[in-house]
């Protein structure tokens, strides 16, 4: 069967004019979870949904080595990382990621999270007004540090934080947000090269269990430590997604703010409550588009071939909001997580399959558990006023926000 082929010569500039439609709205046209087109100047397939997910997660069939273009590992993933490995090596490296996420750690995640918002917040109160995605973001990155052991000086915290925002940032930019996102990484990777580095030669002292007590010990498949620059990115691979939870934060915030009556329930709600909002707001929330993959071997997959070589795009928004899976997919509403079915592949904000064996991320605990204190402390601890602003979001901008930042005044503990 013929995979339904999107006409043009390359037609990257409607990716680049669509962002997070552009794949569900062809599946719609098509009404074909799969189809062809060109994009970046290659042949690529295009497919979404719980059946796609399942095959794309499938290692038999697609690897990474090759997926990702250069430009977004030069900005937010870095070189030599664990997103481009495959088979046992890749397994190795994300046991060590795994490793780190015990009941313990998160639970001193959950504390080291409470204190730092305590912390910001009492700061947030001398001010008259502030984007509450800055100070979030700049909040989620100290919460990192502390917890990967990482020395954080106070005269550097805003440019690291900055640096960690503008890799995020960078991912799906073309021109000046590229590049502030490649220096960025330049600098980052020096301070984290640097970090490893003092831990090897004795002249820092981490805590065992630690991301950067870990990864600077930690051994390859030949009993060889990692060289000091995939160190290096991978020390960032915790510190940056942990300052990207800003971006959920905002978005929760923003949920609040547009549906209300969800703001009520949470303020009165427990814990099963939170968990929901939570997992709408990753669910409804545009953060990442897309992820690739290339076929491995030449296959066959609901009648269609597909060719080794070949790059794969899986949509990871249009499967959050597949009406298949959805009811009401565009409605913003908590409470569809009480009885939800979930498999690995039907709900993939961070990536399907099995956390261990495959690439799905390794963080999804940290970001739900650190998004859950986050939750209580804007719905419970805090009053905060809102001025007029425009609080709509793109849908072409990758990684996207709220245009206005979502500016805060006037906040106060209750
Ligand atoms: C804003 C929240 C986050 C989002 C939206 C997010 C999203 C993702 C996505 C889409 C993937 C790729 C899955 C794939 O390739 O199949 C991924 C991988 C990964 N994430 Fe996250 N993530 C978040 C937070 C975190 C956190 C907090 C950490 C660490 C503490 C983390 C660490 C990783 C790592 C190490 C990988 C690579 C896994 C692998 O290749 O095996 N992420 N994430």
């Amino acid at each position: 069967m013929a995979i339904p082929h999107e006409q043009g010569l390359d037609n990257t500039h409607k990716l680049l004019l669509e962002g997070f439609d552009y794949i569900p709205k062809r599946r719609w046209k098509f009404q074909s979870d799969i189809f062809r087109s060109r994009l970046l100047g290659q042949k690529v397939v295009c497919m979404g949904g719980e059946e796609a997910a399942e095959v794309f997660y499938n290692e038999e069939k697609f690897k990474r080595k090759g997926a990702a273009p250069n430009r977004i590992k030069e900005s937010l993933f870095g070189k030599g990382g664990v997103q481009g490995l495959d088979g046992a090596v890749h397994k190795h490296r994300k046991e060590l990621f795994m490793s780190l996420m015990t009941p313990e750690r998160l639970s001193e995640l959950r504390e080291t999270t409470r204190k730092q918002w305590q912390i910001a917040v009492d700061n947030w109160q001398k001010k008259r007004k502030m984007s509450l995605f800055h100070e979030s973001e700049v909040l989620m990155f100290r919460i990192a540090c502390e917890w990967a052991d990482v020395p954080l000086f106070a005269s550097e915290l805003n440019q690291r934080a900055c640096d960690m925002a503008a890799m995020i940032d960078a991912f799906g930019a073309v021109g000046p947000r590229h590049w502030k996102g490649r220096m960025a990484r330049n600098r980052s990777e020096k301070w984290t090269r640097n970090l490893i580095q003092q831990v090897r030669s004795g002249k820092r002292h981490p805590r065992e269990g630690t991301p950067l007590y870990e990864i600077a010990w930690h051994r390859d498949l030949n009993g060889k430590l990692l060289d000091l620059q995939t160190a290096a990115v991978e020390l960032l691979n915790i510190l940056r997604p942990i300052t990207a939870i800003g971006r959920y934060v905002t978005f929760g915030a923003l949920a609040m703010h547009d549906f209300p009556e969800t703001k009520a329930k949470l303020r009165t709600g427990d814990d099963e409550d939170s968990r929901m909002f939570v997992q709408e707001v990753r669910r409804y929330y545009p953060f990442g588009p897309f992820l690739g993959a290339r076929v491995r071997y030449n296959f066959k997959w609901g009648g269609h071939h597909f060719k080794k070589g070949t790059l794969v795009l899986l949509d990871v928004y249009g499967t959050n909001h597949d009406p298949n899976l959805w009811i009401d997919p565009e409605v913003f509403r908590p409470e569809r997580f009480k009885d939800w079915k979930e498999s690995p592949f039907n709900f993939i904000p961070q990536g399907g399959g099995d956390h261990d064996m495959g690439h799905r991320c390794a963080g999804e605990w940290v970001t739900i558990e650190v998004m859950k204190v986050s939750l209580e402390f804007l719905t419970k601890q805090i009053d905060y006023k809102m001025s007029q602003q425009n609080l709509n979001y793109s849908m072409v901008r990758i990684p996207t926000l709220p245009k206005s930042r979502f500016m805060i005044r006037e906040v106060t503990s209750k």
